[in-house]
């Protein structure tokens, strides 16, 4: 489980400050997905690297699976994302002149995948995107659609538990966007990953078990299906009895 607890971050410096995420609360079952929508400059992107890891905000936890993600050291923190998470973004952030099977690798290199381990993993990675084709050529080579899904194989290679999107979709034609949204919500069905995305877009918001909605740093709207409110009930459950067992213990 996911659980983000009164999260708050303000940028710039004393002279110069801006809040731009302010006491948001919420809970996320493993495995589910989840669409953060709201107006451009609400906080959505914040919110996202808050909880990966990517950036540290003042105040608040980011629990994933009972460790606060936020007061991990900055090695433990780059071996958390290496390992558990995957990051697809807006504007792909490949390394254009490195072959496709090199981008993934570097992925395996960064989590400490021995050698003999990696191609099996990259071929495999390349395969379920449909890219096999591409493993030779250079990311630059690649259209726009294929360049997304090549940032996910590059995601999905370490088999991660959590996988942030940022607009994944944001600079695709709408036949490129169907495939990369079949891609991600495949991984989250079928291989029990947590998908967490943020969207502009309607369909694909709808199409989340979870849909946060952000106004202003703030938590406006937090809607999830019946059957994320039972999961979220019973974990919670479960989290408080382990506790009991522990401080019994
Ligand atoms: N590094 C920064 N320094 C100062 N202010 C920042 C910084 N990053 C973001 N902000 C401000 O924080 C607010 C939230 O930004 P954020 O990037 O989270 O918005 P967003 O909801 O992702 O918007 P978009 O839909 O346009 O990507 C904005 O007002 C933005 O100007
Ligand atoms: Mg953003």
């Amino acid at each position: 489980m996911i659980e983000v607890k009164n999260l708050s971050k303000t940028y710039g410096n004393k002279h110069n400050k801006f809040t731009a995420m302010r006491g948001v609360s919420f809970s996320i079952p493993d495995g589910a997905s989840v669409a953060i929508i709201g107006k451009s400059g609400s906080g959505k992107s914040t919110l996202m690297h808050a909880m990966s890891g990517l950036d540290k905000p003042q105040k608040g936890q980011v629990l994933i699976d009972g460790i606060d993600i936020l007061k991990l050291s900055a090695r433990d923190t780059d071996k958390f994302r290496a390992t558990q998470i995957g990051f697809v973004f807006q504007s792909f952030f490949l390394e254009p002149n490195e072959s496709c099977y090199n981008n993934i690798s570097l992925a395996l290199e960064m989590a400490g995948t021995p050698r003999n381990k990696r191609k099996e993993l990259i071929l495999q990675a390349l395969a379920d995107v449909n890219l096999s084709e591409k493993a030779k050529s250079n990311a630059v080579e690649l259209s726009g659609g294929q360049k997304q899904r090549l940032a996910i194989a590059r995601a999905i290679v370490n088999r991660p538990k959590i996988i942030f999107a940022d607009e994944p979709t944001g600079n695709l034609d709408s036949a490129n966007s169907q495939i990369v949204e079949d891609l991600l919500f495949d991984r989250q069905k079928n291989h029990h990953t947590t998908l967490i995305l943020v969207t502009h877009n309607q369909e694909l918001a709808a199409r989340c078990q979870i849909q946060i909605r952000i106004k202003d740093g703030e938590i406006e709207q937090f809607i999830c299906s019946p059957e994320i409110t039972k999961k979220l009930k019973s974990e919670k459950t479960v989290a408080k009895s382990n506790l009991a067992k522990r401080s019994q213990a």
